[in-house]
């Protein structure tokens, strides 16, 4: 059952260290006609995070933690959350890894967008390894945050070919493109299956 179309939007956090393109993609999302979602909060361990400059004209609140001591500061970020009503986390760009509580808390609603098609290549500077490898197809993952880095179940997955004369650089900016079609429909399809 989707949630939200003609009822309420579903509040979502959007958790960011970095640029934050598919964190701009998700609040252009959010506010197109029939959206079931509503980012009412970002998270950012960056102050300085690009992604941030975004949500000043949408009046979207800020929280910044720094993640040095998890617990505690999971602890806080949940009962702001909770404070909140949010319902769903997207990670998008989030360079921290959350702590098994925390995502048991908040009860399997994270998700995730991985630039690689996994559980091929998990983890950090995917593209060089990709293109080291000569990998003809790459692409991007929305997927479920489990406790295993990059592991949760798949929502969605975009497969993108790899020509003779990418780089790390012209994948990242190609997958970039697909990471922002793609995200908006793995969240409709898993609210829509929960
Ligand atoms: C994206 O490629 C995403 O898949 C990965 O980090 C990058 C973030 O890009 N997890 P942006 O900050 O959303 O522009």
């Amino acid at each position: 059952m989707q949630k939200s179309i003609g009822l309420k939007k579903i509040k979502v956090a959007v958790f960011i260290s970095g640029t934050g393109t598919n964190l701009k993609n998700l609040i252009k999302f959010s506010l197109s006609p029939g959206s079931p979602i509503k980012v009412a909060l970002v998270v950012s361990n960056n102050s300085n995070a690009l992604g941030l400059n975004y949500i000043k004209k949408y009046k979207i609140k800020k929280k910044i933690y720094k993640f040095r001591n998890i617990s505690k500061e999971e602890n806080i970020i949940l009962n702001e959350l909770k404070r909140k009503n949010i319902e769903l986390i997207c990670l998008a760009g989030f360079m921290k890894i959350l702590s098994k509580n925390f995502i048991k808390m908040f009860n399997g609603k994270i998700l995730n967008i991985h630039p690689s098609l996994l559980p091929k290549y998990k983890g950090l500077n995917t593209h060089e390894r990709v293109i080291n490898n000569n990998e003809k197809f790459s692409g991007c993952t929305v997927h479920i945050v489990n406790s295993k880095l990059d592991s949760g179940k798949t929502i969605l997955q975009k497969k993108v070919k790899i020509s003779k004369n990418d780089t790390p650089r012209s994948l990242a900016k190609k997958i970039l493109k697909q990471e922002h079609l793609l995200y908006p429909k793995a969240i409709v399809k898993f609210l829509t299956n929960l």
